[in-house]
């Protein structure tokens, strides 16, 4: 038996080692194969509370954190941000110290403001989920990408991974990139120079402005949304100019290797970063990436709040 797994939450991958890293994607396995049967749900969590607190849209992750509460058997409580006591004026830290006094094991928390998830960790003493939080981090994001690549091309070491688009606004690019360099990647940015972060040499990644060059032997060609409520409309001279420039289609593609694959976060912005005949191409891992969703999450909410349970085996869960 593995012993307890060495975080109380997760905010961010910085946190995590490359073994805690290959814990979860392990654990996400037999998950997998939960998800893929006829009866998909396991007793695991039984009397334990997720609570999904999310002030900023989401389809995936605030779902699939649902889906895998459920079939953990856990209780889980979706709040309505929009319908809360937030649009009286509530802080955040009250919020969720009212929330703790109603005893849920983990809270599942998306925020506008970087940094919000480590906030009401350091105030609240229930394990912590951050499900993005401003341009800081998606680390439940980075990690089912993980897990694609894994089960896609077998390995996660040394790759040449190529993340497309708006980096400066995205918590994708970032946690992906502290990812995918503890498995030993060359991850490659490429973009326009207005939508690189300033201190983007810091992530230590090859930066690019040339598309051809920056997909030349790629593995995995990983495409951003260009996120539009971000960009206060003074970045980009046009999205058809974006499109031009670096779109992912099928003459771009070329650049990369014959078997690379394609991944996108969601949601797609079709005929901008990406043209629909490769996102729905043989290339495209995009609803691989949604199904690991689900397994990823449940390995976290098992590994974070269930430390009592073995998982089930993948023998098992077949
Ligand atoms: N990838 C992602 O975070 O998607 P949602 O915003 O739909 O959750």
């Amino acid at each position: 038996m593995m012993g307890a797994f060495p975080h109380r939450s997760l905010l961010d991958i910085e946190g995590l080692t490359k073994g805690d890293v290959e814990r979860i994607l392990d654990t996400a396995e037999a998950f997998l194969q939960v998800s893929r049967r006829p009866v998909r749900k396991v007793p695991t969590l039984r009397g334990k509370t997720v609570i999904n607190l999310f002030y900023e849209a989401s389809t995936r992750t605030r779902t699939s954190f649902e889906l895998a509460g459920k079939r953990l058997s856990a209780d889980v409580i979706n709040m309505n941000v929009s319908a809360s006591s937030v649009k009286k004026g509530e802080t955040l830290q009250d919020t969720c110290r009212t929330l703790q006094a109603m005893h849920p094991d983990v809270i599942v928390m998306r925020h506008g403001a970087s940094g919000a998830a480590n906030y009401v960790a350091s105030k609240i003493d229930c394990s912590v989920i951050n499900a993005g939080d401003g341009m800081h981090a998606h680390p439940t994001q980075a990690l089912l990408d993980a897990f694609t690549i894994r089960r896609e091309k077998g390995t996660l070491e040394d790759l040449t991974v190529t993340i497309v688009g708006d980096i400066a606004h995205s918590r994708v690019a970032r946690s992906n990139a502290h990812l995918l360099k503890l498995f030993g990647c060359e991850v490659r940015v490429v973009g326009p120079r207005t939508l690189l972060p300033p201190a983007v040499d810091s992530l230590g990644v090859k930066v690019f402005d040339d598309l051809a060059r920056a997909l030349e032997g790629a593995d995995v060609v990983m495409v951003l949304r260009i996120q539009r409520e971000r960009l206060e409309g003074a970045l980009l001279p046009s999205l058809r100019e974006y499109a031009r420039t670096f779109g992912i289609g099928p003459r771009t593609i070329e650049y990369a290797k014959q078997d690379a694959i394609v991944m996108h976060p969601g949601p797609m912005n079709r005929g901008v970063e990406i043209e629909s005949v490769i996102a729905d191409g043989d290339r495209s891992v995009v609803l691989e990436q949604v199904e690991a969703g689900v397994a990823v999450r449940m390995a976290l909410l098992y590994l974070l709040a269930g430390e009592s349970s073995e998982p089930p085996t993948v023998d098992e869960a077949d």
